[in-house]
Order: C-alpha cells, then sequence, then structure tokens
C-alpha cells in the first residue's frame, strides 16, 4: 500500500493519541518507532494492516472507530492538502464518490506497485447507490469511513451501510 495511507494514519494517531502511542504501536507491529513514511513509498499491505491493528489496541479503539477516524482525516484534512485537484469539480457528495473509481485508477497510473480498489456503481432509485469494491486487501470498514467521511465534508447527512463483505449501500439526501 502506498505510504499516503500510512503517513495519514500517523498524523491522525500523534494529533489524537499523541507521539508516544503511534510510536508504541509502529513497535508493537514491528516497526522502528523512528519509521517516517514518503507518500509514493511501497509499504506491505500486511505491515499496514498490523500496524492499524497495533494502534487499536494501544488507543483502546475498535477497527470501526478507527476506520471512521481515518475516513474522516483522509478525505477531511489529509487528501484537501495532497490531492486538492480531485475536490476541484465536484460540488456534493454523490458527484466526488462517483468520480471515486476514476480518481483511483488515475491518481495510481504511474506509481509503481500500486494496487488502487476499484468500485462499481449500481443505482437502485435515484438516491441510493450499491457500491461494489474490489480489492484483496478487504479494508471494506475503511471504505465504509471514507464514505461517511465524504459526507462530512460536503456538510450532507448520507446514510452508509455495509450490505457484505464487498459491497455497500448508500442514501444520500440530495
Ligand atoms: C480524492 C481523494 C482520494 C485520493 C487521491 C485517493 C487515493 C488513494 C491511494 C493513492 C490509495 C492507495 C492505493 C495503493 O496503495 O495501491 C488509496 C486507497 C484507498 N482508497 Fe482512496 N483516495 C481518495 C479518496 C477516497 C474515497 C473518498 C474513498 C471511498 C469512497 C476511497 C477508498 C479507498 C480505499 C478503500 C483504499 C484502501 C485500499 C484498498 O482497499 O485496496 N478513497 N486511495
Amino acid at each position: 500500500m502506498k505510504g499516503a495511507i500510512v503517513q495519514c494514519l500517523g498524523d491522525l494517531a500523534k494529533g489524537s493519541f499523541g507521539n508516544d502511542k503511534w510510536e508504541e504501536s509502529l513497535e508493537k507491529a514491528g516497526m522502528s518507532r523512528k519509521s517516517f513514511f514518503m507518500p509514493l513509498q511501497n509499504v506491505e499491505d500486511e505491515k499496514v494492516l498490523k500496524l492499524i491493528d497495533s494502534l487499536c489496541k494501544v488507543a483502546n479503539i475498535t477497527p470501526a472507530q478507527a476506520a471512521d477516524a481515518f475516513g474522516d482525516y483522509w478525505v477531511n484534512i489529509y487528501a484537501p492538502k495532497i490531492y486538492g485537484m480531485y475536490f476541484k469539480g465536484p460540488t456534493s457528495a454523490r458527484e466526488l464518490i462517483k468520480k471515486m473509481d476514476s480518481v483511483h485508477a488515475t491518481v495510481t497510473a504511474n506509481m509503481e506497485n500500486a494496487h488502487p480498489p476499484r468500485f462499481e456503481y449500481d443505482w437502485k432509485d435515484d438516491k441510493t447507490l450499491i457500491m461494489k469494491y474490489k480489492s484483496q486487501r478487504g479494508l471494506i470498514d475503511i471504505l465504509v469511513g471514507l464514505i461517511k467521511g465524504v459526507g462530512k465534508y460536503y456538510k450532507e447527512e448520507i446514510k452508509v451501510s455495509k450490505i457484505g463483505s464487498d459491497k455497500v449501500q448508500i442514501i444520500f439526501s440530495k
């Protein structure tokens, strides 16, 4: 997984729980306490998953709480800073989410070793979207957290529910 994900997780963890807890999580996951991550570097998926698990234990939060906190931080703080251009066009949660399949394909097209998640969109009615998640990583809870973050970014009440290991239902308010 790209270092951007781990850098974002670290910024969030340091800000919410303190430097010590972040360093403790790194150590618990078998990494150096002084590990430093750059957006384009590759970090093995297994290490990232272990790190998330360690952070949950050290900070005493559940995986779902971690996923929601990560999704909120990525969409509202981290991504607008380093990937601001993708937020310029869309004016609603619906528009940004509809672009996510192509954004992931484009943003990773020239990144070595990227395996971006891909999405398929199936509209049940004009407000209800079934989003199919295609990734080997099984991070559906993080997907849910990210979608909730998009709702917050556009100040919209959207209802997000997991309806299987690879599908999420989103009900938009507009
Ligand atoms: C415009 C902002 C965004 C950018 C630039 C972006 C870019 C990226 C990048 C570079 C990765 C790492 C891919 C890899 O290492 O192979 C990633 C992972 C991921 N992104 Fe985004 N992303 C954005 C917003 C979102 C949103 C809003 C969602 C959900 C609707 C989302 C869903 C995911 C998921 C679930 C992963 C984890 C990897 C996986 O499940 O395989 N992203 N994204």
